[in-house]
């Protein structure tokens, strides 16, 4: 991809994606001020689509001295971009991966008796230790806390524990029981091991309330502008805008079918633009005659299946001086929230965002040098 983005800059990209670093910045800023606690920034999965190294630097020059990654890989592309940050490995430390954890100075997240047992065993360090307070996902369960809980120190022995962490199921719904028999578990658990910092709410913990915040929260979603708890008004700045040019247009009779399968047929006389984005970038098939783009401002349907490379959208109706070849379509950015474009695909923001494909290229304003 290297090479397509240095033969075409992005400005005469057929789509890119536009992102504010700015808006990421203040996103981070806003999570400290709600929170009243530090913040560490989650970067995994290229920064949720962002772009790992832009966002990393930018987070760092915001004073984001602790970042997560999920996989260690990740945590190996992003030492050098943060050389004096702590780095979190949610995955834990396999054995084959001792070397380079200690190599690239990550810090391991142990989420396991065995994974307490193997770090020490081998290296005896810095870890985070996670506890599952009820997600049945990673960290110790209830079987293995309990008997963690029985000889906390002869089992950490060794072992610096610099972070105690869970992780919230339904932080996206303020509504949920859930939350407190989380927090109240999580809380019983620390009481009952050696004295260490604490972390539990993921970005929609931070909205939950500062009960939730602990020593360090740790928000992915929010910092990039999406919504942790859609059923409410998005505190965070939009960030990312993911826009496609128009390659042709044309008119079509009442009747005519459209793309492929011929899934749609157009109700009246329409106008139908090609728009250079298809699932091979991230926009999602299952947009497929439930999409939506925007042109200047007005909201136009995407017309029959998404292709790999290009989706149609009915246009009929949008004044021709605003529709033509090369205009840019919207497909979430700042007329429809992200949240709407994913849920048009039957996903969430989430899936959306980190499904835009390398394809894109990364366009970025207040990028630090
Ligand atoms: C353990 C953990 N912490 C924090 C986050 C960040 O969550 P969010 O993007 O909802 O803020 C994630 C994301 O999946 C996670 O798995």
């Amino acid at each position: 991809m290297k090479k397509l983005e240095r033969k075409l800059p992005a400005s005469r990209a057929v789509a890119q994606l536009d992102v504010r670093l700015g808006a990421v910045a203040a996103n981070y800023r806003l999570c400290r001020t709600l929170s009243g606690t530090a913040v560490a920034g989650v970067v995994k999965a290229d920064a949720y689509g962002m772009g790992m190294a832009p966002v990393a630097r930018k987070l760092a020059a915001a004073g984001c001295d602790t970042f997560f990654v999920a996989r260690i890989e990740e945590g190996v592309a992003l030492r050098p971009l943060v050389p004096d940050a702590r780095i979190f490995v949610l995955d834990g430390p396999r054995p084959q991966a001792v070397p380079l954890l200690l190599a690239h100075k990550l810090t391991p997240v142990l989420n396991s008796l065995a994974d307490i047992a193997h770090w020490r065993a081998r290296t005896r360090r810095q870890a985070a230790l996670h506890i599952d307070t009820g997600m049945n996902r990673l960290g110790l369960g209830a079987d293995e806390f309990a008997r963690l809980a029985a000889a906390p120190r002869k089992l950490l022995a060794g072992i610096d524990i610099v972070l105690i962490m869970s992780h919230l199921a339904c932080a996206d719904d303020p509504q949920a029981a859930m939350n407190g028999e989380q927090l109240a578990r999580f809380r019983s658990a620390l009481a009952m091991l050696p004295p260490a910092k604490a972390s539990l709410a993921s970005s929609g913990g931070v909205l939950l309330g500062r009960d939730y915040a602990f020593d360090l929260v740790r928000p992915g979603l929010g910092l990039y502008g999406g919504n942790p708890q859609p059923a409410r008004p998005n505190p965070f700045r939009r960030v990312a805008r993911l826009t496609g040019k128009i390659l042709q247009i044309r008119r079509v009779d009442r009747g005519e079918p459209v793309g492929y399968g011929a899934a749609h047929k157009v109700a009246r006389p329409s106008v139908l633009a090609t728009v250079a984005l298809g699932y091979a970038d991230g926009l999602m098939r299952a947009m497929g005659n439930h999409g939506k783009g925007a042109i200047a401002g007005r909201i136009v349907p995407v017309a029959g299946r998404v292709s790999m490379d290009l989706a149609i959208m009915d246009v009929t109706g949008v004044p021709p001086s605003q529709c033509r070849t090369g205009s840019d379509v919207e497909f979430f950015g700042d007329t429809i929230p992200v949240e709407a474009a994913a849920a048009a695909a039957g996903t969430v923001s989430y899936e959306l965002l980190t499904s835009l494909g390398p394809r894109i290229p990364r366009r970025y304003s207040g990028a630090v040098a």
